[in-house]
């Protein structure tokens, strides 16, 4: 018995994220993550953006801690809770009424698709309307509803019913430099003839974080929220990525000129990856009758104090918001150093924010790059439609040495497998 068997004799095939990262894991601090051997990672995948303040964060955990030592209620479905109350004072306080933000919060189930099934089917019931534009290259989740809105091929062929109701329009870049998408989608619905019915709602990402670290503009997302407008289509932004700090504000809409009616968040709310979502719903829009999106797991008690805990870096004495744009500008050097390493044009540096990876030419060099960072010590996914994107989203909280240890470790890599392996296809291609 190998220590895989367990894993490979009863655990579903559907196993994914492992198979690129076959060790087994047991402890993380930080941005350090341990195997059971002992060896150390550096992590650049942040739990997909679940850990944005760091695993096991000392401040989050010792409020998690002293909640369940004094017996706090763990579940309580949607009972009022003294956890619940405190997170949601704060959240409004730390997070809404600065940003004069008038929304309501509507505690989902706690993963991300769920937020966003419960975001299109309000945006049906307020306008009455059944179609939604979606973005080419949009990830929403991989419930039916909102796998609708996904545009991944393999995802949505594993749905194996047909995906209805959602109208595909182009995103911003998506039909090469010098196209500007959003005039062809206002195009589109400001035009007679062009057959599409008016749509109860647009949904999108301000960055495509799985569909390749597509930025969308501030010029191309206020003509669309404006369109929307226009059209009494609801504007629903996606922010269960791109939320809680990961593009360099607390939201990735901010100063991008938009006012999104509905915001889906997730991931990183729960503190320390503790699983909770939540939509924000703009004042006279939340015309829910009770129960009608239920579920056992919405507001998850010790997400609350965790995301409490979480909130303290964005107060407004806190110095941690102003320190993710000097951040961003480490992370986009390190970035250009490691593309630097390939022949021109093969690679480009990509993304905003902690949200930036290289795109590469080749979609087999971006899998070979993230093999070959793990090989040296450091956890990074790929992403973009054919997984040609190399990711890489650090915790926010992680520091410069760590940060130049994992691109140490990561070029190390490369320049080991430029000299010694494929050596055909890098001779060609890097
Ligand atoms: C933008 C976006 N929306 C929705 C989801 C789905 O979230 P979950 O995996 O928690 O269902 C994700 C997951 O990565 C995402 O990135």
């Amino acid at each position: 018995m190998n220590k895989f068997s367990v894993f490979a004799e009863y655990e579903s095939n559907v196993r994914s994220y492992c198979r690129s990262f076959p060790k087994v894991f047991d402890r993380a601090v930080g941005s350090v993550v341990y195997d059971v051997e002992g060896s150390e990672y550096i992590d650049f995948f942040a739990g997909a953006g679940a850990v944005n303040y760091g695993h096991n964060n000392g401040h989050v955990v010792d409020s998690i801690m002293r909640y369940m030592r004094g017996d706090g209620i763990m579940h309580s479905l949607d009972f009022h809770t003294r956890a619940k109350q405190e997170f949601i004072q704060k959240f409004v306080d730390v997070i809404l009424k600065p940003r004069h933000l008038r929304h309501k919060m509507q505690f989902t189930g706690p993963t991300g698709t769920n937020a966003v099934e419960a975001a299109l089917k309000l945006a049906r019931k307020v306008t009455g309307r059944t179609q939604v534009v979606a973005f080419t290259n949009a990830f929403h989740g991989v419930s039916l509803g909102a796998l609708a809105a996904t545009a991944n091929k393999s995802k949505r062929k594993a749905g194996y019913v047909p995906l209805h109701y959602i109208t595909r329009m182009p995103y911003d870049g998506f039909l090469g430099d010098g196209i500007n998408t959003a005039e062809i989608v206002e195009g589109m619905y400001r035009t007679a003839g062009a057959g599409l019915e008016v749509p109860a709602a647009f949904i999108l990402e301000t960055v495509q974080g799985e569909g390749g670290l597509n930025v969308a503009s501030s010029g191309w997302l206020s003509r669309i929220g404006k369109l929307a407008n226009d059209l009494g289509a609801l504007l629903i932004v996606d922010e269960v990525q791109t939320g809680c700090g990961r593009t360099g504000k607390f939201f990735g809409f901010e100063e991008m000129g938009i006012e999104p009616d509905i915001i889906c968040l997730s991931k990183s709310l729960g503190g320390i990856g503790l699983p909770i979502a939540v939509n924000l719903i703009k004042e006279g829009l939340d015309q829910w009758q009770p129960g009608e999106h239920n579920g056992t797991f919405r507001g998850n008690n010790l997400a609350f104090v965790a995301g409490s805990a979480a909130l303290d870096y964005w107060d407004s004495a806190s110095p941690f918001p102003e320190e993710l744009s000097l951040k961003e500008e480490w992370i986009t050097e390190e970035l250009k150093a490691t593309a630097a390493l390939f022949s021109e044009n093969a690679v480009e540096v990509r993304g905003k924010g902690m949200l930036q990876g290289l795109a590469f030419k080749s979609p087999q060099l971006a899998s070979d790059v993230s093999r070959l960072g793990f090989d040296e010590g450091v956890i990074a996914e790929t992403c973009g439609p054919d997984n040609e994107v190399l990711k890489i989203m650090p915790a926010l909280t992680i520091d410069q040495a760590t940060l130049q240890e994992g691109f140490r470790r990561l070029r190390k890599g490369i320049m080991r497998a430029s000299a010694h392996l494929h050596a055909e296809n890098w001779a060609k291609i890097a």
